[in-house]
């Protein structure tokens, strides 16, 4: 790993928001008296009835509690939106660029979205949503999506966003865990040119059991593409929301209840609905945003992300409106039409601080400079990226090329579950090294434990965890509050386990090394193979499935799946594109695996648990063949003769 120092810029500093002194004021202060300090952070929300206590947190397993802001009030649309619109009601919240480049862009200023925010919520309240209810969106990366989210906290009732590259299935599953009673989609969803029939997987969603919950369907016309109308489940969107109208009172919410659930994938079993609330979230995403991109007004930000994972949930929806930032919303992929499609709507908006992830930025540095050259990103004054490890060569590209080594880059750490970004670089206070996310963030305190549990001090190697709650943190598993304990809070009892390993240097910096469960990192979306395994299993064909991460040039990590046939099935090229296409369909394409070895046997040991170290092992073998000394001791394998086919099947590969 490269160790090379940068810098803050002079220049950056100078007109930097935050800087180093400051950062080590805040950072004593959260840790000598939390309670003032994140009493002041919440003050930079507009409370419906104040709070008199920030901090009320405990993670001893005989007194479990994690509440902030407990009584106090507040509504997260409000704060997004009504609280604007005095000063900057004609500022544009939302700047929308379309999948074509040929396609208008759109710009909706904050008294507009409040208005269509308003209208929803309406429509919403008269087809019987109440506070409390689970409502499903399932939408492209369109200001609906934005809207939806923002009607649904305005009454209470609790989104569960379902990223659009989710199949039936998928969906089904998120709308009978939480039954859900209303779905917000769209005819179809574009990316890269292509259509994606939203509106037909909603349908045949509806049609798996567990879904009858869902009462009404409001469609968006996004593409005009003909989709059929279920009476009187469905109802076009604009048909239901334009004639309401366009005030309407927010419901005050108790910093406690539910804002949002999203699903997000364990170690074990099914996806698990990460439930977040409405103060500390709030709180959070709006302080970290402001912090992390050194926001200015006049900023045009723009957050690559989707609205279907918790980046978009955090730093294109609620972070960025709650601080009056215009936040740009793009439908489209980095390489439609051509690579340089990134840059051009850099250029296009004057886009000054940008982030991705890793993925993309590699992806692109495949293609050269030359997509990137052809565009001036002239107003580019900061870089970010998220999601996984960055390999110092694609940082450096990322600094080099794209920001011209004038825009410091923040490689920020966090979760679905933190809510928000706890170990980053304050770009005005933090030198970076390449491939570390630096330091944590004021109120955040991060420790390194060995596989018992002690700490472990000064420059180390171990488990990452955090010793003290934060706001931004989730409260619970939905429905399953025993799961979020167990999950989180048993393996070092009196500490949040985030499941990364990680590396501290000597200055203190944090270098997470990636997940330490069965749980892959591909293109910074999380994937269990548990479940990409029962995907499998569910084929005729397969009697038994193995999955595990492998590097991959541009996915950081890819699947790895190793199957077993059913007695009698002979393996066939035609089958191992059947499977692949399989699991494609029952999780979407994001689970697909990129490589599937056939096994004629597992390695197991004689208790029958599959050992996936070896596995993991022989997928990540590089050209030169495994190397069976990396394997470890395979002695209590119940059959050792296992991992000789597999490794010779590997070689032959
Ligand atoms: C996992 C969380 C955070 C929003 C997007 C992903 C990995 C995330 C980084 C980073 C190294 C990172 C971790 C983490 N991760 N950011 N900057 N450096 N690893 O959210 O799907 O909940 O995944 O992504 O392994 O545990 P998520």
């Amino acid at each position: 790993m490269s160790d090379r120092i940068h810098p803050v810029p002079a220049d950056f500093e100078a007109a930097a928001n935050y800087r180093a002194a400051d950062y080590e004021r805040d950072y004593d202060e959260s840790v000598r008296d939390p309670e003032a300090f994140f009493a002041r952070l919440g003050q930079r929300l507009l409370w419906s009835r104040p709070y008199t206590r920030a901090k009320d947190t405990s993670y001893r397993l005989e007194d479990f509690h994690i509440r902030w802001y407990a009584d106090g009030q507040l509504n997260a649309s409000v704060n997004c939106l009504d609280r604007h619109l005095a000063e900057r009601g004609d500022q544009v919240a939302i700047i929308w660029e379309p999948d074509d480049p040929n396609a208008e862009p759109r710009r909706i200023t904050y008294r507009q979205l409040h208005a269509r925010v308003c209208q929803l919520a309406n429509a919403l309240t008269s087809l019987g949503v109440v506070k409390g209810d689970r409502v499903t969106i399932y939408l492209p990366m369109i200001p609906e999506a934005a809207v939806a989210m923002l009607a649904c906290a305005r009454i209470g009732a609790i989104h569960s966003v379902v990223f659009g590259g989710f199949s039936p299935d998928s969906i089904a599953n998120r709308i009978a865990d939480c039954s859900s009673k209303l779905v917000i989609t769209a005819d179809e969803g574009l990316r890269g040119g292509k259509a994606i029939p939203l509106k037909a997987n909603v349908d045949e969603a509806l049609k798996k059991p567990g879904t009858h919950s869902v009462e009404t369907v409001l469609v968006v016309r996004h593409t005009g593409a003909g989709v059929p109308m279920q009476m009187p489940r469905d109802r076009w969107f604009d048909a239901v929301v334009d004639s309401q109208p366009d005030t309407h009172e927010a419901v005050p919410m108790d910093a406690e209840d539910p804002l949002f659930i999203l699903y997000t994938s364990g170690s074990t079993g099914k996806p698990k609905g990460v439930l977040h609330t409405t103060g500390g979230y709030l709180v959070w995403a709006a302080y970290t945003h402001e912090l992390v991109f050194d926001l200015k007004p006049g900023d045009i930000y723009w957050c690559t992300a989707d609205v279907g994972w918790v980046t978009g949930h955090s730093y294109v929806v609620y972070g960025p409106l709650a601080n009056g930032a215009t936040s740009l919303m793009f439908e489209g992929v980095p390489t439609y039409p051509d690579p340089g499609r990134f840059w051009q709507v850099c250029d296009r908006h004057g886009v000054t601080v940008f982030y991705t992830a890793p993925t993309a930025i590699r992806a692109l540095m495949r293609e050269g400079e030359a997509p990137v050259r052809k565009h001036s990103r002239r107003s580019l004054r900061l870089l970010g990226t998220v999601g996984e490890p960055i390999n110092p060569e694609a940082w450096e590209w990322y600094h080099r090329v794209v920001g011209e080594g004038r825009c410091p880059i923040v490689d920020t750490w966090w979760q679905t579950e933190t809510g928000g970004i706890l170990i980053s670089p304050i770009p005005g206070a933090t030198p970076t090294k390449p491939g570390s996310a630096t330091r944590p963030l004021p109120g955040v305190r991060p420790a390194l434990v060995d596989a018992e549990g002690r700490l472990l001090e000064g420059a180390a190697e171990g488990n990452l965890v955090l010793l003290d709650s934060w706001p931004g943190q989730m409260r619970s598993v939905f429905g399953d509050h025993q799961r979020f304990i167990d999950t989180y809070f048993k393996t070092y009892p009196g500490m949040y386990f985030t499941g990364d390993g990680c590396r501290r240097d000597a200055d203190g910096y944090y270098w997470i090394t990636g997940r330490v469960d069965d749980v892959i990192n591909v293109s910074g979306h999380r994937m269990g193979t548990a479940e990409v395994e029962s995907a499998l299993v569910a084929h005729p064909a397969v009697a038994e499935a193995a999955v595990v991460g492998a590097p991959h040039d541009i996915k950081g990590q890819g699947i790895y799946a190793y199957v077993t046939l059913k007695a009698g099935v002979e393996p066939s090229e035609a089958l191992r594109k059947e499977l692949v296409a399989h699991v494609r369909k029952e999780i979407g394409p994001i689970a697909a695996p990129d490589w599937l070895q056939w096994a004629p046997g597992l390695p197991k040991t004689r208790s029958g648990k599959i050992m996936r170290r070896i596995l993991r092992k022989i997928a990540e073998a590089g050209p030169e063949g495994v190397d069976r000394s990396s394997l470890g001791d395979t002695s209590t394998l119940a059959d050792p003769a296992v991992v000789d086919s597999l490794v010779r099947e590997r070689q032959a590969r």
